[in-house]
């Protein structure tokens, strides 16, 4: 696995699927290989705050990120991240925002080291209805920034996917250009 799909959509065939789909394609493209990971058939749980993770830098949860931290872990050289998420009352979705939160056992071990394995890049793809292109550009900076301060992931692109009902995916090709070109910057390393 070289470039890791990640959809934090509940649904399994929505626009969000679509796009980070796309992304992954472009990748495969340029002789990557790829995964994809649906976060909500994963059923990964949200953070219960045990700090368990504060002696380990390991989870000590059980559920389906573990195949997420053992996927990231096993990618040398690390290439990189598809991460998508549907829009949900003006922010990231809760399957997403809890894949985020499991993420703690990788941001300081009690000795403060930076745990995220290093050299990763991501591109970002958020999908909504309002159908104002930058409706949401805080919401795709505050995944940024957190992905970027906390992980010291590269993000090299933000995809904003607006009017997503009405017009989905396909009949937004420049979008979906922008997602398969972000694949293939990604598996270019
Ligand atoms: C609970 C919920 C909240 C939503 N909130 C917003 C919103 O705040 N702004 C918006 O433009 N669309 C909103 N939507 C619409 C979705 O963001 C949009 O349909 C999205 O593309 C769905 O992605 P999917 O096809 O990958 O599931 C909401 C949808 C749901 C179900």
């Amino acid at each position: 696995m070289s470039v890791l799909g990640i959809c934090g959509s509940p649904r399994e065939n929505g626009s969000t699927a679509r796009l980070v789909h796309e992304a992954l394609a472009g990748a495969a493209g340029e002789g990557a290989a790829t995964e994809y990971l649906h976060l909500e058939t994963l059923n990964i749980r949200p953070c219960t705050g045990c700090m368990g993770c504060r002696e380990t830098a390991r989870c000590v949860v059980d559920d389906g990120m573990t195949a997420y931290y053992a996927a990231i872990e096993r990618n040398r050289p690390p290439l990189g991240l598809v991460i998508g998420t549907p829009i949900y009352f003006d922010h990231i979705s809760a399957q997403l925002k809890a894949w985020l939160d499991r993420h703690y056992c990788y941001s300081y071990t009690a000795k403060g080291e930076r745990m995220f394995p290093p050299g990763y890049r991501a591109a970002l793809v958020i999908t909504y209805d309002w159908d104002n292109p930058s409706a949401y550009d805080s919401a795709l900076e505050w995944l940024a920034q957190r992905l970027e301060f906390y992980h010291a992931i590269q993000v090299i692109a933000k995809i904003a996917l607006p009017n997503a009902t009405a017009c989905a995916p396909d009949c937004q090709p420049d979008i979906l250009r922008q997602a398969r070109e972000a694949g293939r910057l990604l598996a270019r390393g």
